[in-house]
């Protein structure tokens, strides 16, 4: 059972929990993220359906309004009027929360032919720079520079971007998102190589195209775009959110529980269903939109590397370490995403969990049960990770989160309890 704890940055966990019942999957945040910058990119009112209510929607939406864009939230749909943009400076101290706000220099530049954005901040997992965005931006013919921690991007002449073929040294989401972008108001063709391939990335082109971009080939590592005249309002639902699906599916694999959810893509999931398979639970998918984690008897350790999509999403590599941490024999778990992303280790450790680190490799030695304990989270996705394996430990575990985290981890908790809710939570 998760109860939230008088104090709100507190999360209160009582272990050895049995779940049971089917959970809701909201709408993507990485994908509502970027379709918000993407609003910008059109002079007129998009209506975003199945929106996250989470503190990072609710600071996109204050970074944007800083710029003059009108936003209404409303339950799950947000209401975007771009129709005036009032400066395309983006202020410090919200950018530097918030690195997918650093999305919005490439419609900022488009439609304006100028864009300051300061470096972003974001998850404490590493550097993220942002210099393939930039790289790309350049290739598009915007001049760029960066002084005193600001990115002034401009187009020269005052004329549009200009088409061209762009490779990525790595497929970033970030730069591919803020590249296609920039690119559906640009002259010419833009061909994107080495592109991710993530689903939210699909998304975003998705939601172009909805509004008249030309764009062919997300989801593969080409993507080209037709730059148009113009886009046009829209109305249009955020995917799924696969790494809160994952999150559940683990949460039932963890507490050897059954649980299903729904709407969720389960192809998004391949890579970590086949891991789940891998460790011994079983999973099904009654539906083309749902997914459900049977109780599983028997878990034994896998090895797991992350990887750009479709492999092994990083965001799912900490809550699956918490279920790697009780499964019998061994496991190494290798970071290849993000150069810092093992700070979670220490927290698991602290709960009885048998983890060696050597660089960006984990090596795990399942032991039998997890203690509950006070540990403190550094990002999201290891706050997910601590709360399920709280959901699996004996005794209760404390669990501080940033604010930053707060509204991500108070959903969890709530369908939590939901989930507990639906049968006796044996003690
Ligand atoms: C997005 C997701 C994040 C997810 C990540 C990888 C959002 C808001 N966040 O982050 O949850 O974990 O994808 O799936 O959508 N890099 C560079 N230079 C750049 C850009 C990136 O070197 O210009 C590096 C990063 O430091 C990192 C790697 O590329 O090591 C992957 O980063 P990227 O795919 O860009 O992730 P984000 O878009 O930041």
């Amino acid at each position: 059972m998760v109860q939230s704890a008088s104090q709100q940055d507190v999360l209160e966990i009582v272990g050895r929990s049995s779940l049971s019942g089917h959970v809701k999957i909201g709408g993507a945040k990485n994908a509502a993220l970027v379709l918000m910058a993407g609003a910008l990119l059109c002079p007129d009112v998009c209506r975003l359906r199945n929106v996250p209510n989470l503190a990072d929607v609710t600071k996109m939406a204050d970074i944007l309004s800083t710029l003059g864009i009108r936003i209404q939230h409303h339950e799950d749909i947000l209401d975007i009027d771009a129709r005036e943009i009032s400066t395309a400076q983006a202020p410090y101290e919200l950018v530097s929360q918030l690195r997918a706000s650093f999305f919005a220099i490439g419609p900022l530049l488009a439609r304006y032919g100028v864009a300051e954005m300061p470096l972003p901040g974001g998850c404490a997992i590493g550097a993220r720079p942002v210099d393939l965005h930039v790289r790309g931006l350049q290739s598009l013919g915007a001049e760029v520079t960066i002084e005193s921690g600001v990115v002034h991007a401009a187009i020269p002449g005052g004329r549009r971007l200009q088409g061209a073929a762009i490779h990525f040294d790595y497929p970033s989401v970030g730069a591919t998102e803020t590249l296609m972008m920039a690119a559906t108001l640009a002259d010419g063709e833009t061909t994107l190589h080495n592109a991710a391939q993530e689903p939210e990335v699909v998304d975003l082109a998705n939601f172009c195209r909805a509004m008249g971009a030309r764009i062919t080939g997300a989801g593969t590592n080409t993507i080209r775009i037709v730059g148009v005249e113009k886009l046009h309002g829209v109305e249009y639902s955020v995917v799924p959110d696969r790494i809160e699906a994952g999150t559940f599916l683990l949460a039932g694999a963890i507490t050897r529980s059954e649980v299903s959810l729904s709407p969720v893509v389960p192809e998004h999931l391949t890579a970590v269903i086949a891991k789940l398979r891998e460790v011994g639970c079983t999973v099904v998918s009654d539906t083309p939109n749902s997914l459900r984690v049977l109780k599983a008897d028997r878990l034994t350790g896998v090895d797991i590397q992350t990887q750009p999509y479709p492999g092994f999403p990083t965001d799912l590599q900490s809550p699956f370490m918490s279920l790697l941490s009780i499964c019998e024999g061994s496991s190494v778990v290798e970071e290849t995403v993000f150069e810092n992303r093992l700070q979670h280790v220490a927290e698991l450790q602290r709960m009885g969990a048998n983890i060696r680190v050597k660089g960006h490799v984990a090596v795990i030695e399942g032991v039998p049960l997890l203690s509950g304990a006070p540990v403190e989270a550094t990002d999201l996705r290891a706050s997910a990770a601590l709360a399920i394996a709280g959901l699996a430990a004996d005794g209760t575990t404390i669990l501080q989160i940033s604010v930053t985290w707060i509204a991500a981890m108070t959903i969890l908790s709530v369908r939590c309890r939901h989930l507990a809710l639906a049968l006796p939570v044996r003690p």
